[in-house]
């Protein structure tokens, strides 16, 4: 078995359909839920993954010629900048010789020297190998969290008929906040701050105009297009939004981001107007969508409850686990090397 760095703009054809078959391979086993993806879309989700800001890292090992596991690590920035978010799959042929290990094992000098101390792992489905996988390596679970998924075909567009609550009216944008709006929407972001997210490490900034033109900034400096839907109140001060990335090498796929409300109005249906109101402009803007993914803290039954009714079907818990790199480290310095 062979670990080496690998580049995704460096890639050949044949190492992209490398990567296509092993997604599918993995889908089969961990997430037989997700729809499954086109190489091309494979292709785009490693050129342009959708991360945050902050660059992205992958380790592939290779056995018998063929490619058979791979580490994604994203290094988030500024408030996040000691952890390293960690994705190792490993093709279902090959589990259990030790190549998941291997990989991580690989991947934690060069996460060191980029001043990292913890790693996270998001989207673990509970109950798979690479929860267990995690447990035996001494990561520790800091949340559970729900995905939920919108397959546009087969919902009745009925339900995304919703109309503004009393005192409230809906402004929606692509890409950039209105300079009118900008100060609200980012005040309005900040709710996000009450979202339930276990004891997971993962800092969340306090928002202002400053910080939302830089994530605009970003999405639009690598290819995603932003939605913005927001309610406003009769002041015209966003109190509500819901947003949306997707990228147009992968035309199918939509990413849920922020869904918040400001304490003060919420119990008043603004999520779901909000959300609605965005359904009803990607179906009309974008007809080549095809799904929405989502995910939410288990335990945050209002935003669930949102997306059901919205035509959101639950499909699998997942949990975020922790590690130190310390830990990790003294954990993989007995040399075990692959079978
Ligand atoms: C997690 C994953 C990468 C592990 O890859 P792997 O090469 O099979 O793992 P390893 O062989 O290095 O396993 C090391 C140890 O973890 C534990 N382990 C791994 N898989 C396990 C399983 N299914 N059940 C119980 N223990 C398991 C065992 O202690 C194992 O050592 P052992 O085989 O000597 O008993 C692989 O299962 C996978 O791709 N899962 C789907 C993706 C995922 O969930 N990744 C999560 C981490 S980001």
């Amino acid at each position: 078995m062979e670990i080496r760095r690998f580049v995704p703009v460096e890639a050949s054809e044949a190492e992209f359909a490398g990567f296509h078959e092993l997604t599918l391979a993995s889908i089969a086993v961990d997430r037989p839920d997700a729809p499954v993806p086109s190489r091309e879309a494979v292709v785009a989700d490693l050129l342009e993954p959708v991360t945050g800001p902050g660059p992205s890292l992958f380790w592939t090992a290779h056995r018998s010629g063929r490619l058979a596991g791979v580490a994604d690590v994203h290094l988030p920035e500024a408030e996040n900048g000691h952890i390293a978010s960690v994705r190792i799959t490993v093709d279902p042929a090959s589990r259990r010789r030790g190549i998941g290990t291997a990989l991580l094992r690989e991947a934690l000098p060069e996460l060191r020297r980029r001043g990292r101390t913890l790693v996270v792992c998001h989207g673990v489905t509970e109950g798979g190998d690479g929860e267990k996988w995690a447990y035996a390596l001494g990561f520790r679970q800091v949340h559970r969290r729900v995905l939920q998924r919108l397959m546009i075909a087969d919902v009745d567009p009925g339900l995304w008929e919703v109309q503004a609550p009393s005192g409230y009216h809906l402004e929606q944008w692509l890409a950039a906040a209105p300079a009118s709006l900008v100060d609200s929407f980012a005040r309005a972001r900040g709710a996000i701050h009450d979202a339930p997210v276990g004891t997971s490490s993962y800092s969340t900034p306090r928002w202002d105009a400053k910080l939302v033109r830089e994530e605009e900034r970003d999405w639009a400096a690598r290819g995603f297009e932003y939605f913005v839907a927001a309610a406003c109140d009769e002041g015209g001060q966003v109190v509500g939004l819901t947003e949306l990335v997707r990228h147009p090498n992968q035309p199918g796929d939509g990413w849920q981001q922020y869904t918040a409300v400001l304490p003060e109005h919420r119990g008043r249906g603004l999520g779901r107007f909000a959300k609605a109101a965005m359904m009803r402009r990607l179906v009309a803007e974008r007809p080549q969508m095809v799904w929405i993914s989502t995910s939410t803290g288990a335990e945050n039954t209002h935003m669930i409850e949102v997306n059901l009714r919205l035509g959101y079907t639950t499909v699998r818990t997942v949990v975020v686990v922790e590690a130190g790199l310390d830990a990790l480290e003294t954990r993989l310095r007995q040399d075990r090397t692959p079978r």
